[in-house]
């Protein structure tokens, strides 16, 4: 068994900015499970199945197979064989992860790959149900997070810097109802684990963060 950073919070918290930065100075891998909810996503945009109707989303889902290699050190999601990292993050797979990923189907397809990265290699893993149901023994639990204000700031201006046309209020709106969904859903919702540490990113710098959790991995970690 691997040790395991499990970090977990909203869209836009910076999750995986901080988890990428924490594994590089433990040299562990970065797990973003995010990114294999969206393969399942692509795969059912792709494969034209009926969103509307969940029992299509969990027969389907089982026919995306997904796994991921490490290329440099950045983690690559294949799907069918086939890299797809650079077509997961248009808005498009975003709002389709958001509806299928509450599916049980989906969630329990994707469960055994999650674990079996924890087991073999040491770990930071993000997501909403890390700490809470996938790693639940994990020996490090962040729960990351930032208000909607400061979490829309962020996002419009890393579009804008990428030449996107947007709007910040937008953003806002769309991220309050991620929220609604990651939280108010049956299965895995989002919420803090008790014994996970509440971060709140909001008046903190990417340095700041990193070596708080840093300095928790040590004090968990390190013997007297
Ligand atoms: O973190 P992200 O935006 O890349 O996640 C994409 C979608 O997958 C989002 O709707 C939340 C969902 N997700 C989830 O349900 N469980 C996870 N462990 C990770 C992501």
């Amino acid at each position: 068994m691997g040790c395991s950073i499990a970090i977990d919070g909203p869209a836009g918290a910076g999750k995986s900015t901080i988890a990428r930065r924490v594994a590089e100075e433990l040299s562990f891998i970065y797990v973003d499970t995010g990114a294999m909810y969206r393969a399942v996503a692509l795969y059912l945009l792709e494969n034209g199945t009926d969103t509307e109707k969940e029992g299509e989303i969990a027969r389907d889902c089982k026919n995306a197979a997904v796994s991921i290699q490490y290329q440099d050190g950045e983690q690559q999601v294949l799907l069918n064989g086939k890299n797809v990292n650079a077509l997961l993050r248009t808005e498009e797979v975003s709002q389709m992860a958001s509806k299928s990923s509450p599916v049980p189907e989906v969630r329990a397809h994707l469960l055994q790959l999650q674990r079996t990265l924890a087991r073999e290699n040491n770990v930071v893993m993000d997501g909403r149900d890390i700490g809470t149901v996938i790693l639940p023994e994990a020996e490090v639990k962040i729960f990351l997070t930032a208000s909607p204000e400061v979490r829309a700031r962020r996002r419009y201006l890393e579009l804008k810097e990428r030449g996107e046309d947007c709007d910040e209020e937008e953003i806002r709106q769309s991220i309050i109802l991620r929220d609604v969904r990651d939280i108010g859903r049956a299965v895995s919702p989002l919420k803090q684990a008790p014994d996970a540490v509440l971060v709140d990113s909001s008046e903190q710098t990417v340095d700041q963060v990193v070596e708080k959790i840093l300095q928790i991995y040590r004090e968990k970690t390190e013997r007297p």
